[in-house]
């Protein structure tokens, strides 16, 4: 049931403190991506949640680095195409960008401007937040349907920052 896959998912992430800075206290997912089951319970729960709440999602938008690694798999499962958001300069062709802030810095998000096409119906994917995306979302004029994320931040509080869109999360900290 979904306690018991929440807790397969909560025992997998462990946290480093001071990194990549002091007074960060990092939540590392790298033990999901080892433990098959733990990485089922993700994709089932992100599954379970997309089914009930947004049936009519056209596209899956992953954020770089570790919305590449749940994203597609979820993509797959539901049936619907996966869109990368890269960070600056890695993506060729015609490009949008937006400039958002990180826990630690500020970072430049880019998409190729022909991936997403007015209107369509969009989930957007990370580990933890999904701050700069809804900016480039909304330049693309996605429709977008929410944020899922594995873990939720409180102190990042990043159901303001995805507001008026909802923030699902499978883990709480
Ligand atoms: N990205 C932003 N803040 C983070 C944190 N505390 N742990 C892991 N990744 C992060």
């Amino acid at each position: 049931d979904r306690e018991a896959k929440l807790q397969l998912v909560h025992r997998r992430i462990r946290a480093f403190s001071d990194f990549p800075k002091k007074g960060i206290l990092f939540r590392d997912i790298c033990p999901i991506l080892k433990d098959p089951a733990a990485l089922t319970a993700v994709t089932d729960l992100f599954e379970e949640h997309v089914r009930k709440n947004h049936p009519q999602v056209d596209l899956i938008v992953g954020l770089d680095a570790r919305g590449f690694l749940f994203g597609p798999l979820l993509a797959q499962r539901l049936g619907v195409g996966f869109v990368l958001v890269r960070k600056k300069g890695k993506l060729p062709g015609p490009t949008l960008s937006v400039l958002y802030d990180l826990e630690y810095g500020k970072a430049e998000a880019e998409i190729q401007d022909d991936s997403v096409a007015p209107g369509q119906k969009i989930l957007l994917i990370d580990d933890l937040l999904a701050t700069g995306a809804c900016e480039l979302m909304k330049k693309q004029q996605a429709e977008i349907l929410g944020c899922m994320v594995i873990i939720e931040l409180k102190e990042l509080n990043g159901i303001e920052k995805v507001k008026p869109h909802s923030l699902f999360s499978l883990i709480q900290y």
